[in-house]
């Protein structure tokens, strides 16, 4: 029997019930055995590893330094061009940046960028799996493996080999420095315990978790300030200049289009729900994510709309649910959407923006519009809001 949890305070009591496990990734050969397919105190210990990547250290250098490198890299080409496709620049700026948290050694081309996309884009089908016919089911697994096989070949084996290389030196000398990524942080706590198969998954994993949820923020969120713009061209100008009015943009769209829109878990024994509701061994539990984000008893009635200002009740966030909760809660939520800003300016350092305000302040400053006369086409056969295509251009650089 399949459950439903829509209303928005049921969905993080439902989210850590411990005898729920996660059902929503179960393709043969890929999710199961990364940490958000994982259970228990299997789960517990790789989610502990994967967290020690998220350090204040970390979130300085990669917003100081590996974030701009990437960030020109994509960025320059379609200045030059005076525009793009949204649909397109989302995915090959965040594969880069993402790929290069997860410690993926790049040449920096376009060619090898478009080259992790494909990659990516082949293992992002592992989620919809369970739910194909058994036909293309086969196909898409042996898509999967192939994908996987070249991922290990082009990518993780030399930037593996480099980081093992100096994991030995360190060991012999404290001041060497290490790489601040995910790859390093899985050989610091499981080479020599796990094989390459397994961090080759992991990895991958983790671009997947990160590029592809921030590509469809990124794409929604521009869409939604544009529109904006339109009838309050005068808050262009205040995007760039006022971070906590950037954000606020930013989180009520992650709030409207969250890119999992459904977390889906499958109970391990006779339970019930918080809201009392029976549930027998082996049913599933759908926790809707994308309803309870329009909840209008808790965001107002007019949760369908766009409302950067609207007034929330205590301790609900502007992004409602869109990070998740409980034990599979998202590890990369502040790498994406950031610190409040006004208490990450209190607090004596520097503020963890994230990665789409980085990247949508970019865009802004050079004056990022919709085409005039191309409009964006979506794709309709999805709850997911999906652009098809998304002409943009840029009309020169705006003072900030
Ligand atoms: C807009 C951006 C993002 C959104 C909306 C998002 C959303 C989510 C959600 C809803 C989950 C929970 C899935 C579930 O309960 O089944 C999740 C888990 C996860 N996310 Fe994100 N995510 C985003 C960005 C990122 C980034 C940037 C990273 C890393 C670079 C990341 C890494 C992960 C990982 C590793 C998990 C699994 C955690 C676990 O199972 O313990 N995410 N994310």
């Amino acid at each position: 029997m399949q459950h439903h949890v829509n209303a928005f305070a049921q969905v993080e009591p439902a989210l850590r019930l411990p005898d729920l496990k996660q059902a929503l990734y179960d393709d043969p050969i890929f999710l199961p055995t990364t940490v958000v397919g994982l259970h228990g105190d299997e789960h517990k210990e790789k989610r502990r590893v994967v967290q020690s990547l998220f350090t204040r250290e970390f979130f300085r250098q990669y917003q100081n330094r590996v974030f701009p490198k990437a960030l020109a890299e994509t960025l320059a080409p379609a200045v030059a061009a005076g525009g793009g496709d949204m649909s397109k620049f989302a995915y090959r700026v965040l594969v880069n940046l993402v790929a290069d948290a997860a410690g993926l050694d790049r040449d920096g081309s376009e060619a090898q960028t478009d080259h992790i996309q494909m990659i990516i884009g082949k293992l992002g089908k592992a989620p919809t799996i369970g739910q194909m016919l058994s036909g293309s089911r086969d196909a898409a697994v042996a898509e999967i493996a192939e994908a996987l096989e070249l991922f290990k070949t082009d990518y993780y084996l030399h930037s593996a080999a480099r980081r093992r290389e100096l994991i030995a030196r360190k060991r012999a000398d404290p001041s060497v420095e290490l790489p601040r990524d995910m790859l390093t942080c899985m050989l610091q706590a499981y080479d020599g315990s796990v094989d390459d198969d397994q961090l080759v998954r992991d990895t991958a994993f983790f671009i997947l978790a990160g590029a592809f949820t921030q590509a469809n923020a990124l794409q929604n969120t521009i869409w939604e300030i544009l529109t904006w713009c339109r009838s309050h061209p005068e808050a262009r100008a205040e995007l760039l200049t006022n971070p906590e009015l950037l954000q606020k943009f930013i989180w009520e769209s992650l709030r409207l289009h969250p890119a999992s829109p459904v977390a889906r878990r499958k109970a391990l024994c006779p339970m019930h729900l918080p809201d009392q509701t029976e549930v027998a061994e082996g049913d599933i539990v759908d926790i809707n994510i994308a309803t309870a984000n329009r909840d209008p008893s808790v965001f107002g009635p007019d949760a369908e709309a766009f409302n950067p200002d609207r007034e929330l009740p205590r301790r609900v966030q502007l992004y409602g649910m869109s990070f998740g909760a409980g034990m599979h809660a998202c590890v990369g939520r502040i790498l994406a959407a950031g610190m409040p800003v006004a208490i990450g300016a209190t607090d004596g350092g520097e503020t963890e923006y994230g990665t789409l305000y980085l990247v949508i302040h970019a865009l802004l400053t050079e004056g990022i519009d919709f085409h005039p006369t191309q409009a964006p086409t979506i794709d309709e056969s999805t709850t997911r809001k999906h652009f098809h295509s998304f002409p943009f251009i840029f009309r020169g650089k705006e003072i900030a």
